[in-house]
């Protein structure tokens, strides 16, 4: 992070510490309305003008060593799959078949010279071309530069493959914009994947995304966890172009360690801001990355329907550790921990939410990141395609940062 944002955030946390309210100019938010959680035709709208318009994480760049290095991709939409082309790109299509449509890959990940469905075997080139199929006189019209398999915008910054089915959408590093200047200096590209989790809840993806963006519920829900580690009472949010955002919470001052303790795991170039405090951000709209100098989960939530979703988390660390270490399984149990404790309110809010009891949420002055997601996923959706009972009218605008 740049050091003139940092010195911006530090004084922000110290006007959290200070307040005895919300600033005088901040709005008024109207409740969120219960119904983005739980009508089948919002989770439509979701499906049709969210999820395909938006950069989402893919995988890692190591995932894909070799040309021909190929995975399945099936979380948001239509299937994909991504594969290392012979130039060494790698590619994100449709993994359908330009034939009748069978999937040309059925195995999660793996290796191939070229894709072949397994139906009738049209064959595709890792550049997606269609490059044989068996019977070709049976095909007097068919021309094989229309019949390639459809492309999806797939772009990787610091090692993080992501992708978009919307081919007009502004690059990725623009797209990401302020997130992946402050995260530049943690050094991506040499971090490695350590660990992989995921869960089925019984919740819509919102439910979860929200409950990771305060700090508010630290002192109840991780009473003896993460509460020991963090005071909320500081926290900072940031809200930032395209619906990202950026929440800074500081830590009790006897957990702050200005040098990282000997035999520890370090990303040595982070800046100061990512060792005496927890800088998590949301990438909008499903990824929560909770940051720290010895490495760190990126989480993300996957909608299956309305009331389920799919969450996953992923640790990146520095290339010579191994999950197998004493430290690390201590610590990714430990997390997972946390991840529990976090899980356990989320089938019950959803029903709650489809109860009568609460047709809409009030949300606080330290929820206001909350707020910003769900507009910035009405702006995303078009807000006239969403039926009035159902927006979140915009009220807040991107923080002018520090230069
Ligand atoms: S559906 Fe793929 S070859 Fe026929
Ligand atoms: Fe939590």
């Amino acid at each position: 992070m740049r050091p003139a944002l940092e010195a911006h955030v530090r004084e922000q946390i110290a006007y959290e510490f200070a307040r005895e309210g919300p600033p005088e100019d901040f709005p008024e938010l109207p409740p969120v309305p219960g119904g983005r959680y739980t009508d089948p035709a919002f989770f439509e709208l979701e499906r049709q003008h969210l999820w395909p318009k938006t950069w989402l994480l893919a995988g890692r760049d190591e995932d894909f060593p070799e040309t021909g290095s190929f995975r399945c991709f099936d979380l948001a939409g239509p299937p994909l799959v991504l594969v290392r082309g012979d130039d060494g790109v790698l590619r994100a299509f449709y993994n359908t078949c330009r034939h009748r449509g069978a999937p040309v890959v059925r195995e999660a990940c793996g290796r191939a010279a070229r894709l072949r469905c397994q139906y009738h075997s049209w064959t595709y080139d890792l550049a997606g071309r269609l490059v044989a199929l068996p019977d070709r006189r049976d095909f007097a019209r068919l021309d094989e530069a229309d019949r390639g398999l459809v492309e999806v915008r797939c772009e990787t910054l610091d090692g993080w493959v992501f992708v978009n089915p919307d081919r007009g959408a502004i690059a990725l590093r623009e797209w990401l914009g302020p997130v992946a200047d402050d995260i530049a200096c943690l050094g991506g590209s040499g971090l490695r994947t350590l660990a992989r989790r995921e869960k089925r809840l019984a919740c819509n993806w919102k439910v979860a995304a929200d409950a990771f963006l305060e700090t508010y519920h630290l002192k109840t829900i991780h009473a003896k966890t993460v509460a020991n580690l963090l005071d909320h009472r500081g926290a900072t949010m940031g809200l930032l172009p395209r619906g990202h955002s950026r929440m800074v919470t500081p830590k009790w001052p006897e957990n702050v360690e200005a040098e990282p303790a000997p035999g520890m795991p370090d990303i040595a170039t982070a800046t100061p801001i990512f060792r005496d405090t927890n800088v998590s951000y949301t990438v909008f709209p499903n990824l929560i990355t909770p940051l720290d100098t010895i490495g760190f989960p990126f989480i993300c939530f996957w909608p299956i329907d309305v009331r389920t979703t799919h969450v996953e988390w992923t640790w990146y660390a520095p290339a010579d550790e191994s999950d197998s270490s004493p430290f690390w399984s201590a610590l990714l149990g430990a997390f997972d921990r946390v991840m529990e404790e976090d899980f356990a309110n989320l089938a019950p809010i959803q029903r709650s939410l489809e109860s009568p009891a609460l047709d809409a949420i009030p949300l606080g002055y330290q929820e206001r990141r909350i707020y910003y997601l769900h507009q910035h996923i009405d702006a995303t959706i078009g807000t006239e395609r969403i039926p009035a009972k159902l927006t979140v009218p915009p009220r807040l605008a991107p923080d002018t940062e520090a230069p």
